[in-house]
């Protein structure tokens, strides 16, 4: 007891002694790091205007029109991603692409090395083994590989639940969270911190339903929901790491949208599905609507009560195995906040039978609904896409315009159940007058269909990579599993731009953001003057793309204070409002751009917080 007591005195002691100075000292190198006019000498302090007193909250996006003619170009930036990239995120602060597959088919690319302790034991009646490596970090400077199982010191590492149809997000502190998957992977939830050393932390007993083909989004708070999946019609939050949950909430929506084929007779003869991975976008109010199939809903997960009921999207299915793209538009962080949701391609609702039992391929949807998610009695606006595409991927790109690509005009989701790759890529920009926002890119030459992913990487390039359509890894077919890696640079890499290109000074540059307050980007510049009119500082969250679903993808264009021109010559400092709540920036890690005259700079990381 005695010795207790002097302990806690001692503690206390300590505490007021060492700790207390040290508080203050971070306190004041805070305030240094913000200031970063100490950093350069200002010869036109002088000049120097005060930041206007409220930010410019009518700031429309400052929506580019390129009509250099340049429609993009591809690069094959590796032969071998090791494992073919069915799920991928860019990874904050080591910048690396994680692609993982399944292990499901027990191999890969990448032999595990032999060693004294066994690999997974896949099949425990038979004792079958998988010793093949099935995750990886894609470096996206050197396209260098770095499996992430192997020895480590004293035992061999191997992912043990099966990673196959799961979902992803980030956490606060740029982590990787993963949930659901196949099998014995079903109710599991993984985890992955983002340091060179760090393993897979596995809980196969986390979830209450099985997820397969389940939704993962963040919340304001920075926790995760997990919506439908296979033969679960309901949703979750995923618990504290370790923890299990008891119960998952029933979500009338995906049972109600769950399509079969019944006969005359009545009896179901065939399941169509169409409600699986669900598009779910986090609402600048807080609220998280979920589309599924061709119905959506408002839910708030507060109350967990359905806040509001939209009209059906005609023309087909949009969901899995139909797979159409979603995306929330650019968000502006003004005050009163409104959001949109664009929703494109998919395919009839009764594709996936005639593909799966007759290998007949029905034309892909070529329609894009668009509906305001924030307004009491909204409907959908419906444009045409140039083409039809089924299984594409949708990123949306700094300049807040957006890019769809990948998948096929024919046909669904599902092994070989689509043909005619769509090659083309086509840009939307949701801010152009009404016949003038798609336009088709240049092409590329490699299908990318069932089981391709993409990412959007700092520099403003596109990565994509994935693509198997078949059950296992096979390489003599029609349609390869696909290991090659390529980046697609969008219309505003146009080499002849180059010079409008801002390029952030990342030393004295605020890369911890508070919400609501202000923060300062400094750029150079190659131009005298940047126009404040022309100047966009946008954040994009990095989004977990599998299965032409990208989750957690979202753009805030945030509130313009000031461009303070030639702080330094040919250096200038943007001042910008920091987005006003995690209902409109979830907290974590956002690449930061700097778009000058719809040219983005390259990202800088920032964590809003
Ligand atoms: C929505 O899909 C269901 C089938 O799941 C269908 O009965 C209904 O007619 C569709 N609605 C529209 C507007 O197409
Ligand atoms: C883009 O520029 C072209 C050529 O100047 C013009 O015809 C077109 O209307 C412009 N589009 C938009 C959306 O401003």
């Amino acid at each position: 007891m005695q010795t207790k007591a002097i302990d806690s005195t001692m503690a206390r002691t300590f505490r007021a002694v060492y700790i207390l100075p040290l508080l203050f000292i971070s306190g004041h190198a805070h305030f240094f790091f913000q200031n970063h006019f100490f950093k350069f000498p200002d010869p036109f302090s002088r000049f120097r205007h005060e930041p206007r007193g409220s930010a410019d909250e009518s700031s429309e996006s400052k929506n580019t029109n390129i009509t250099s003619g340049y429609n993009g170009e591809w690069e094959l930036v590796s032969e071998n991603s090791g494992v073919s990239s069915m799920h991928a995120i860019l990874l904050p602060k080591i910048n690396k692409v994680l692609m993982y597959d399944a292990t499901i088919w027990k191999i890969s690319k990448i032999p595990l090395p032999p060693h004294k302790m066994p690999c997974r034991i896949a099949d425990h009646t038979t004792g079958e083994l998988d010793c093949w490596c099935h995750s990886v970090l894609f470096d996206i400077e050197t396209s260098k590989l770095k499996a992430l199982e192997g020895i480590h010191i004293q035992y061999i590492f191997i992912l043990q639940t099966d990673t196959w149809c799961s979902s992803g997000g980030l956490t606060v502190d740029g982590n990787l969270v993963s949930a659901g998957g196949n099998g014995g992977g079903a109710n599991a939830v993984r985890y992955l911190s983002t340091c060179p050393t760090c393993d897979w932390r596995e809980y196969s007993t986390a979830l209450a339903d099985p997820r397969w083909y389940s939704t993962q989004v963040t919340l304001p708070d920075g926790g995760f929901i997990v919506v439908g999946g296979r033969g679960a019609f309901s949703y979750e939050y995923i618990p504290p790491e370790g923890q299990s949950n008891k119960k998952a909430l029933f979500l009338p929506l995906m049972q109600n949208t769950h399509d079969q084929l019944r006969g005359v007779d009545g009896q179901i003869f065939f399941t169509l599905e169409n409600n699986l991975y669900p598009f779910v976008h986090l609402s600048p109010d807080g609220n998280l609507f979920i589309f599924s199939n061709n119905r959506s809903i408002l839910l708030d997960p507060a109350s967990n009560k359905v806040v509001r009921e939209f009209p059906d999207l005609p023309g087909g299915s949009r969901n899995y195995p139909a797979s159409g793209m979603s995306a929330l538009l650019p968000i502006k962080n003004a005050k009163a906040v409104s959001a949109e949701v664009l929703i494109c391609g998919g395919a009839k609702w009764d594709s996936f039978y005639f593909a799966e039992t007759q290998k007949q391929f029905l034309p892909a949807l070529q329609d894009c609904g668009t509906i305001k998610i924030t307004e009491q009695n909204p409907n959908w606006k419906i444009e045409q896409m140039p083409s039809p595409r089924v299984m594409g991927d949708i990123m949306i790109l700094p300049t807040g315009d957006l890019l769809m690509l990948n998948g096929a005009k024919t046909g669904t989701s599902a092994w070989n159940d689509a043909e005619d790759p769509n090659f083309v890529p086509v840009l939307y920009r949701p801010n152009a007058a009404e016949h003038e926002r798609f336009k088709e890119l240049a092409a590329t030459t490699i299908p990318r269909m069932y089981h391709s992913s993409a990412v959007l990487l700092p520099d403003g390039k596109v990565l994509v990579a994935g693509s198997n359509t078949n059950d296992g890894y096979e390489f003599d077919v029609k349609y390869p599993t696909e290991l090659r890696v390529e980046k697609f640079s969008p219309s505003y890499l146009d080499p002849s731009l180059a010079q409008l290109r801002p390029h952030i000074i990342v030393e004295s540059s605020d890369k911890l953001i508070n919400y609501g307050k202000r923060l300062s980007v400094r750029v150079r510049s190659k131009e005298m003057i940047l126009n404040k009119d022309e100047v966009e500082v946008t954040m994009y969250a990095p989004a977990f793309t599998t299965h032409g679903i990208s989750m957690n993808q979202r753009l805030i264009i945030l509130n313009l204070v000031d461009v303070i021109n030639n702080v330094w010559p040919g250096v200038h400092s943007i001042i910008a409002e920091a987005p006003l709540s995690g209902a409109v920036a979830p907290p974590g890690y956002y690449l930061l751009y700097v778009v000058y005259k719809g040219v983005p700079s390259v990202a800088m990381w920032v964590q809003i917080k």
